[in-house]
């Protein structure tokens, strides 16, 4: 068990630090190689998920293309030795200098948002003289269930390219040389656990796909994102998604054409549960209705609680109490939102006590901050 590990070597990890099993990083890419080569899909890793150097050093060697979002994403990832050919460029906000770099580098794709993008890109690529390709990030308008904070795909979102957009699109297409239309791009939201949504998804790709068709392009990439959801409520249990149903959703609903590939861009499933927040408790305040437990991580490190209310499992690593408390379970910094978790049943917990906040591996590392000037959180790696 990696709580073992981390209790024998706690005098050489400094708290709060981020806490890696490596071992089921590579079980994971395992099961998602296998799952994914049955249907000959491309997958991309998400870099947004989880940039640390040891993670996209792990997910390079098992050959995975890489989805940037931002110019030192796509540094980051032709630093780390993914193929240019392997790495695409999305974003509703890419800047000049941006998509200078992503030109000079001559990365596979950018999933292009909006109209005005498009003469940007093209404008850039002439003045390099290179064709850019470019695949259409849709906005296919279909609910992901999830929270509001990470839906994507719907109207309201500032994400893609409306179908009302489509005749425009097509126009402009015609008078920007150095762009290549090469696929459509879609991603309706992150953490979903239901596949209906994707179902959803499949139809409206196939109904988009056949319009670029009968307008005359015949476009070798179609491109679903990520989004699937993991099982935040029992890491041990469900350590690795069942991507075989995933993947088959997409075999069984998408209509792709023989010469035409299919792309994914996966975070979350990969990484969430390869990672723990470990931390120590610094005090006990026990009030009369309320009684806290003060950890020496808080919303710096992981801000997922307090940004889109999401739970995490809590569980105290080192007590051998019996005896069970609840506690609102907070962090040192000076906002109420900084709490992990409320009234959450522990063994009687003590100072010093070590507390892992499970999940932990994706947007948590990568969204931290230095609010209240934090020490960068560290990590450590169960090889
Ligand atoms: N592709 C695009 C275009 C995306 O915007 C995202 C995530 C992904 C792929 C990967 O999605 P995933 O497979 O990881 O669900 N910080 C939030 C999640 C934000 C997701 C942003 N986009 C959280 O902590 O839940």
């Amino acid at each position: 068990m990696f709580t073992k590990k981390i209790l024998k070597n706690l005098s050489q990890y400094k708290t709060p630090f981020y806490y890696y099993d490596l071992q089921l990083l590579q079980k994971t890419l395992d099961v998602v190689k296998a799952e994914s080569s049955k249907y000959n899909y491309n997958v991309h890793y998400a870099f947004k998920a989880n940039t640390n150097s040891r993670i996209i050093d792990l997910i390079q060697k098992n050959g995975l293309g890489a989805d940037c979002v931002s110019g030192n994403e796509v540094k980051c990832a032709i630093e780390n030795k993914f193929e240019s050919s392997k790495v695409v460029f999305a974003g509703v906000g890419k800047s000049d200098d941006e998509i200078n770099y992503a030109l000079e580098k001559n990365i596979f794709c950018f999933n292009c948002e909006s109209l005005q993008e498009l003469d940007v890109i093209n404008e850039l690529a002439v003045k390099q003289n290179k064709l850019a390709s470019i695949a259409l990030r849709i906005n296919p308008n279909v609910d992901a269930h999830t929270h509001k904070y990470i839906t994507t795909g719907l109207e309201e979102n500032k994400f893609g390219i409306n179908p009302y957009e489509f005749e425009t699109v097509i126009e402009k297409l015609q008078k920007l040389p150095n762009l290549k239309l090469i696929g459509l791009h879609f991603h309706i939201g992150s953490q979903i656990t239901d596949l209906s949504p994707f179902k959803k998804l499949c139809s409206r790709v196939n109904e988009i796909n056949t319009y670029f068709l009968n307008k005359g392009f015949d476009l070798p990439i179609i491109n679903v994102g990520g989004g699937v959801g993991i099982n935040y409520h029992e890491p041990d249990k469900h350590a690795i998604i069942d991507f075989a149903s995933y993947f088959k959703v997409f075999n069984d609903f998408i209509e792709l054409r023989k010469n035409q590939e299919l792309h994914f861009e996966l975070g979350r499933a990969i990484i969430a549960q390869c990672g723990s927040l470990i931390s120590k408790v610094l005090y006990i305040k026990n009030g009369i209705n309320t009684n806290f437990a003060i950890l020496d991580a808080g919303m710096t490190e992981l801000i997922r609680p307090a940004l889109y209310q999401a739970f995490h499992v809590i569980e105290n690593i080192s007590s051998k109490e019996k005896n069970t408390i609840k506690y609102d379970v907070v962090g040192p910094i000076c906002e109420s939102s900084d709490c992990f978790g409320k009234a959450v049943e522990l063994p009687e917990t003590k100072r010093g006590d070590i507390i892992a906040i499970r999940s932990a591996g994706a947007y948590g590392e990568v969204m931290a901050s230095r609010y209240n000037l934090r020490d960068e959180v560290r990590s450590y790696f169960s090889e």
